[in-house]
């Protein structure tokens, strides 16, 4: 992972881009489509400082064989050679789990690349949350995926990494702070046109997923409350574009970089990203990018 160091003490605007759920495999013009992105990007003017790779690099890890793991990945490795000098700040995706799925997988649990290794290997990530010091931002990027529940795994944060998001908070309430997932931490409008949340029943319910939204957000909203110098939540995962401002904080959901999944649009919402100009002062500006047929501004 190239890192940010040369970025220390900078004190003018910081440029990156929140690049999520690339879903890299041999199929369906992925590689094409991921390249394309990535020159959209080489493409920006100004110039960016990094990548926030929200995670869901590979299509699909988590029921295959180590063969077709590791064939994904030298996808990523292949398509990201060509941009080795932007720094990269990574998050572990849900399809990055290698082998959760033991059944198709093949695995039991004891190789040594299961589950979130494989992903940390791959992408030089010495932990799966960790800070990061960009410029006078701090960057604080969590690991939303905890196995069991009824997909195979829920979003929320372990009772240690709780602990560790509690104490950064209170070590620093001064730094202007971005936190990323991969899961989102708040819900909108288009979470509820997807696929995976049941539409409301004889009762008039909801059947919300607690793999599409945190399951502990509440606790961790809270905690926000309490440090007004998180100033913006950046999220995958869901492959929409959505921005929703909560008490201070701005969430915002990119959309997938591979649209749905290599086949086309989905929900409306194709192949893109987000540039984020991160001010000294604490301001920024989010700018949505939509890759799909030609570099253009999209709404954010
Ligand atoms: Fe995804």
């Amino acid at each position: 992972m190239k890192g940010f160091a040369h970025l220390d003490g900078l004190t003018r605007s910081i440029r990156l881009v929140h690049f999520t759920d690339p879903h890299i495999q041999p199929e369906r013009g992925a590689v094409e489509g991921v390249q394309r992105a990535l020159r959209a990007i080489q493409a920006l003017s100004p110039d960016v400082d990094g990548l926030l790779l929200g995670g869901d690099v590979v299509m699909n890890s988590v029921g295959v064989r180590i063969e077709r793991a590791q064939e994904q990945w030298d996808l990523w490795d292949h398509v990201i050679a060509d941009h080795a000098d932007l720094p990269i700040a990574p998050c572990i995706g849900n399809q990055d789990c290698w082998g959760w799925n033991r059944k198709s997988s093949g695995c039991n649990g004891s190789e040594p690349l299961f589950g979130k290794k494989m992903a940390m290997h791959r992408l030089g990530m010495p932990a799966p949350y960790y800070r990061l010091q960009v410029g006078i931002w701090r960057i604080l990027v969590l690991d939303s995926l905890q196995q069991g529940g009824s997909h195979g795994y829920t979003a929320r944060l372990d009772p240690e990494q709780r602990k560790w998001l509690a104490s950064e908070l209170a070590d620093n309430t001064t730094s202007p702070t971005l936190v990323m997932s991969h899961v989102p931490l708040v819900a909108g409008p288009a979470d509820f046109f997807s696929s995976r949340v049941e539409a409301p029943n004889e009762r008039g319910d909801w059947l919300y997923p607690g793999q599409h939204l945190h399951a502990d957000s509440f606790e961790i909203l809270e905690l926000f409350r309490r440090h007004p110098n998180v100033k913006v939540c950046v999220a995958g995962h869901i492959h929409c574009r959505q921005r929703i401002e909560f008490r201070g904080v701005t969430y915002l959901h990119s959309p997938a970089v591979c649209g749905e999944w290599w086949r086309g649009d989905y929900l409306g919402f194709g192949s893109g990203f987000t540039v984020l100009d991160l001010e000294p002062d604490g301001a920024f500006q989010a700018t949505g990018v939509d890759v799909s047929a030609e570099l253009r501004p999209s709404s954010t």
